[in-house]
């Protein structure tokens, strides 16, 4: 598969036309960044790495894997999109975490906030379990779409109010697998 090279769109296995958004060196180049920052700031403490399935997946992967502390994992499924592009703005927890994190040093790491509603609800659930301090670590941040307040404390990109897919990003369960960020083209724009 083409990748963000000689042309800006490339398509994909499905036939599909995806706009390169964010090509995966720069993916690389700035995980590392975050990642030397966060080892920086937990080099004295135990850390749970808590991701949000299944859009951090490919995200959490890379960087739990270019931290240079330990680190333990943990996963949290929420949903709110229920198969649609905007958020339907209720959230369901779908999968909570399996261990107990009571004066637990957490890093919640999600693909993307949009409304800031999905991750505001799960910041708020998971401080009811008491853990010593929640962090946010965020690839992409859709700054202008923001309805619930929400402090990132460690962001990738700031992106366009456009939909996105690939590293992990899903649109109705296809594009996970593209090693870059990028916009699916509709026929009149391919
Ligand atoms: P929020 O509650 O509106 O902030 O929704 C956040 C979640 O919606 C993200 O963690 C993603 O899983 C999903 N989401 C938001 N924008 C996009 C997008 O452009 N592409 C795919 N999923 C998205
Ligand atoms: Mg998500």
């Amino acid at each position: 598969m083409e990748v963000c090279q000689s042309s800006n769109t490339v398509v994909d296995g499905a036939g599909d036309h995806v706009e390169c958004l964010i090509p995966a060196q720069k993916l690389a180049q700035r995980v590392g960044e975050l990642a030397k920052t966060i080892s920086a700031d937990y080099a004295d403490k135990p850390l749970l790495v808590v991701g949000v399935l299944h859009g951090a997946y490919v995200f959490m992967a890379d960087l739990v894997r270019t931290l240079t502390i330990p680190v333990r994992c943990g996963f949290v499924m929420v949903s709110s999109y229920e198969n649609d592009t905007v958020t339907s703005g209720r959230v369901k927890l779908r999968l909570d975490l399996t261990q107990a994190v009571e004066g637990e040093h957490l890093l919640l790491v999600d693909d993307i906030v949009d409304t800031g509603v999905s991750i505001a609800w799960l910041i708020d659930h998971l401080k009811q379990k008491s853990p010593a301090s929640v962090r946010l670590c965020v690839l992409l941040d859709k700054a202008a779409r923001r309805r619930a307040p929400v402090k990132i404390d460690y962001v990738g990109f700031e992106i366009p109010d456009r939909f996105v897919v690939g590293y992990g990003i899903d649109c109705a369960g296809r594009h996970r697998e593209l090693p870059y960020v990028g916009y699916v083209l509709t026929d009149q724009q391919s």
